[in-house]
């Protein structure tokens, strides 16, 4: 270990707090349910706060991942072994995967380079250098104040300055133990403004960015030093004791049920101790109210057709609206579009290092869910593209995403974002001549506004999960 390391681990020491929650011998165990009387035993067992499920669905055959205390563990075991269900142990101490991923290269490039998380003040302190660089074309763009004062900050990327531009947003970082999140907006934003690539070179310049890393600023801050499994904001009003789990769990609100888009219709909680808790009212958080505010601003600056919101885990394309499934998904205006456009924009995707990713609503392929902020964006913002991406991966290391998948992560998202804004604009959405192309006469095709079912329809309602959990991840 050298010097600088040593220096680092130090100051991350220091900086931490009394509190820290460590998950030293944290232990995860797996079980695959082989009935559906194993799987109801399983979801009987998610009830109890103590046992934390990494998955989101619990299903026949599919892998489970419980995390359990040290103190909790022997009773776990047993409880298996007395029903003679198999726990298998893949993971022996949940603090030693943080604290790889926390872990430094020795040698640091001077310019990031995504093979480490970085903390809050230095995505914060990346954003100003790389706005000074390209000051031509981004600015610094204050999006508001977080609970505990701070400021979220994004950046614009504006390179043509024309009138009435196509307009796009970025959201990363609402739930903050995602942390692939950031690093996947961070490294959108290096592309845009320095990729030689020709066709995102085409995406970064006839678009206007508004792009922002982290939107929870507390909750990041806090996942680096207090509590790395920290999901939602830091809104301390409405604390409560809490039954089997730390009361901290109830000084926050997530800002993913808190906007005021069918607010606490399915997939929330009024319960302040819950991971889900959407606030005493819509919008009651600061946060939630600036990014709402922030899109009803821009939309009026051009023709807003972007929302992007980046979570992890799953590997999944969500397409509003959250609340709905199976028919009822097309009351989602143009959702046939929106599926398209995903589904095309995966399959480049997987061509770039073989992952696979789900299309659909969560309502289908996920959990029924309300109050999140791309719902907001779709249905009251009224944009027409928006998703909900849930990065890699599928649940072995969870939001524990060793930073060497940082890298792949991103170019993959990347193919696929170039592939989905090829697929809109030639959809009609928007018309931008693309100069390596001979002109064509200008076509004036009306973006479809009603939901009618395109291609994609088909293989939508063969897909139909609904589960609800701990660890969720939306
Ligand atoms: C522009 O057209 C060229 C030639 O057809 C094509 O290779 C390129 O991918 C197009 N760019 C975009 C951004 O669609």
């Amino acid at each position: 270990m050298i010097l600088k390391e040593i220096i680092f681990l130090v100051v991350l020491v220091a900086a931490v707090n009394a509190d820290y929650v460590s998950y030293k011998n944290y232990k995860v165990y797996k079980i695959v349910p082989k009935n559906e009387n194993e799987v109801q035993i399983l979801l009987d067992l998610r009830k109890q706060p103590q046992y934390y499920f990494w998955n989101d669905i619990v299903s026949l055959y599919s892998d489970v991942k419980i995390m359990v205390a040290p103190k909790n563990q022997e009773e776990f075991e047993n409880y298996f072994k007395s029903i003679n269900i198999p726990a298998e142990v893949v993971f022996n101490d949940v603090q030693k995967l943080i604290d790889d991923q926390v872990k430094r290269p020795v040698r640091r490039n001077v310019v990031y380079d995504w093979t480490y998380y970085l903390t809050l003040d230095e995505i914060n302190a990346w954003l100003t250098r790389i706005v000074e660089e390209h000051s031509d074309v981004a600015t610094l763009v204050n999006l508001g104040t977080s609970v505990e004062g701070r400021t979220i900050w994004g950046v614009k990327i504006d390179y043509k300055k024309e009138e009435n531009p196509v307009i796009g947003m970025i959201e990363g970082g609402i739930h903050s133990r995602e942390w692939i999140s950031p690093a996947t907006v961070t490294y959108i934003i290096n592309e845009f403004l320095t990729s030689t690539d020709e066709n995102v070179r085409f995406m970064a310049e006839n678009i206007v960015w508004h792009i922002f890393p982290v939107v929870n600023p507390d909750g990041y801050y806090y996942t680096f030093n207090n509590n790395r499994m920290w999901r939602k904001n830091r809104g301390k009003d409405n604390f409560t004791p809490c039954a089997n789990v730390a009361d901290d769990i109830s000084n926050g609100i997530d800002l993913n049920r808190n906007f005021g888009f069918v607010w606490m219709l399915t997939g929330a909680s009024q319960n302040p101790c819950a991971e889900t808790y959407a606030g005493p009212s819509e919008f009651s958080e600061p946060e939630s109210r600036a990014i709402s505010n922030y899109v009803l601003y821009i939309k009026n600056q051009g023709r807003m057709i972007y929302y992007f919101a980046f979570h992890s885990y799953s590997q999944m394309v969500l397409v509003p609206y959250s609340h709905l499934s199976g028919y009822d998904v097309i009351n989602a205006p143009n959702y046939a579009d929106m599926y398209e456009i995903a589904i095309r924009g995966m399959d480049k995707l997987k061509a770039k290092h073989n992952t696979d990713y789900q299309v659909g609503t969560s309502g289908d392929i996920l959990y029924e869910v309300s109050g999140s902020s791309f719902d907001w964006v779709k249905g009251v913002a009224e944009i027409p593209i928006v998703y909900l991406f849930e990065l890699r991966d599928v649940g072995e290391f969870g939001f524990l995403l060793p930073a060497e998948r940082i890298i792949p992560n991103n170019e993959e998202i990347m193919a696929g974002l170039l592939e989905m804004e090829r697929v809109t604009r030639n959809m009609g959405y928007y018309n931008i001549q693309n100069e390596s192309e001979p002109a064509t006469l200008p076509t004036t095709v009306e973006p479809s506004t009603t939901a009618a079912p395109g291609s994609g329809m088909k293989t939508v309602f063969s897909v139909f999960l609904i589960a609800l959990c701990l660890f969720v991840t939306l």
